[in-house]
């Protein structure tokens, strides 16, 4: 019951041959007929082809079925792509994360090959509880708040070095550095290591995904960013414990809740997870944000006009276009969701992207509207940072940082233009991202 057992690749660094050689829309899953009717299958929904944009087949997906079976070997692993759907597995505690396999997992650090770390993301309480807990204690609101002086000064400077040039990246001149030198200073990694940080953040992202699309250099990026990181944060955490300063690390060494305390490899775990939870998705929050402005300059214009709406912008951003495309769980106990039944040890992936664009959940759901989550009734919450217990303890960051930089790049930059249509996005599944953004910009 893997994504892996599903298409068993000819070699790890190919995708499986029905998403390599055929066309998208020719390819469906074993869909059953009382389940889903002929709708696309994983192969389609997951193919290539599809990356610049996925929403039409996720339609496709929703139009032909509510539950959807995959074609995984022994088990059961149904995509569900309905907005109600998707909240009540999130919600109920019957979903979670037991026996999961981890290539089904989002935010998986390290490998699955044992040389991996758990994080509270795939806990189940109480064991969950008792870790959300601890760490809460420790990244709080007023860290966040803390962290914002640093994020308005960092905007600036990026983007007064992206103004000079006139032309830039603007994800390697903007949405990377800044979440970087965030996630950096929350865990007191000094600047000077920032890089090999932000290289180990990015091959562990990508190794999130099943291992069956990852090249053999991903696969060892991965294992080597699992022990170059764990064998950094030991260090650090023995010099935090030696001589504690004003870190979320040293925080995460001393808290005490009820007497009880985060031990050595829960809070490596704890450090890796906001690395991986933190980093990328914040880039792709920021770079995917942008590119919706530039392609509906209405929007921009709107927004240009009334940066209160920056709030409501950022989170139409997040449904529009989510940063984390897909979340897993597997059945605890045997279950129904919308009446339909599911056996203990079932899988289920809920795909966040197709959730985001149901109509009966959002009308006039492919258009982009910033005004979408303002007024007296705004818009239903989306799910773009999870919901229940596993909700995204980093969402307030994470929003802080896209609200500032998004306030800042239009106060300063004045003309904002993509210098080409021809964008690549990233090849990871389970995180949306481009690969650059190449802009040209003046003030
Ligand atoms: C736009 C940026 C972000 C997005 C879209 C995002 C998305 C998510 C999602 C979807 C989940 C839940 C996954 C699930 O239920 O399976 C989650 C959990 C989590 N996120 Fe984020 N995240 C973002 C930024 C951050 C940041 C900046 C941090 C911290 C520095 C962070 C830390 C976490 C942690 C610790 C969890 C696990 C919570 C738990 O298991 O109780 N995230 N995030």
């Amino acid at each position: 019951m893997t994504f892996t057992s599903a298409s068993e690749p000819t070699a790890p660094s190919a995708p499986p041959a029905s998403t390599r050689d055929s066309a998208p829309g020719s390819v469906s899953g074993p869909v059953s007929e009382k389940v889903a009717g002929a709708g696309p299958g994983m192969l389609d929904v997951f193919h290539p082809a599809h990356r610049p944009d996925p929403y039409p087949v996720f339609r496709a997906l929703r139009e032909s079925g509510r539950f959807h079976p995959l074609p995984v070997g022994e088990g059961s692993l149904t995509l569900i792509s309905h907005y109600s759907d998707c909240v009540a597995a999130l919600h109920s505690g019957a979903w979670g994360h037991h026996s999961l396999p981890s290539t089904v997992n989002p935010f998986r650090p390290g490998s699955d090959s044992g040389e991996g770390l758990r994080s509270m993301l795939r806990t189940n309480p109480p064991a969950h509880t008792r870790l959300r807990a601890l760490v809460s204690k420790a990244f709080t609101p007023r860290t966040v708040a803390h962290l914002r002086p640093l994020v308005t000064s960092q905007a600036d400077a990026l983007l007064d070095a992206a103004l000079e040039k006139g032309e830039a990246d603007l994800i390697e001149a903007f949405a990377r550095p800044l979440p970087l030198r965030v996630i950096c200073t929350l865990l007191g990694v000094p600047p000077e290591d920032e890089e090999t940080f932000g290289a180990w953040g990015m091959a562990l992202s990508r190794g999130l995904d099943p291992d069956y699309l990852l090249t053999a250099a991903e696969l060892a990026q991965r294992a080597e960013a699992t022990r170059g990181f764990a064998a950094y944060f030991t260090e650090l955490i023995a010099q935090r414990r030696a001589a504690p300063s004003d870190d979320l690390l040293s925080r995460l060494v001393t808290v005490q809740e009820q007497g009880d305390s985060l031990t050595e490899s829960e809070m490596l775990e704890t450090c890796v997870l906001l690395l991986v939870a933190g980093y990328e998705t914040t880039i792709n929050l920021v770079a995917n944000g942008v590119l919706a402005l530039l392609r509906n300059p209405g929007q921009l214009s709107l927004l240009r006009a009334d940066p209160a709406l920056t709030v409501s912008a950022v989170d139409e951003m997040l449904r529009y276009d989510p940063p984390v495309h897909w979340a897993g769980r597997v059945a605890l106990e045997d279950t129904t969701l919308a009446g339909h039944r599911f056996a203990a040890g079932d899988g289920i992936v809920i795909v966040i992207g197709s959730a985001h664009r149901d109509p009966e959940a959002y009308p006039d759901p492919d258009r982009f509207d910033v005004t979408r989550f303002t007024g007296s009734a705004p818009a239903t919450r989306h799910i773009a940072f999870g919901f229940g217990i596993h909700y995204c303890l980093g969402a307030a960051l994470a929003k802080m940082e896209a609200e500032i930089m998004l306030t800042a790049l239009l106060r300063r930059v004045r003309n904002l233009a993509l210098t080409t249509d021809r964008l690549t996005y990233r090849p990871h599944l389970l995180a949306r991202g481009l690969e650059t953004l190449p802009v040209r910009l003046s003030a």
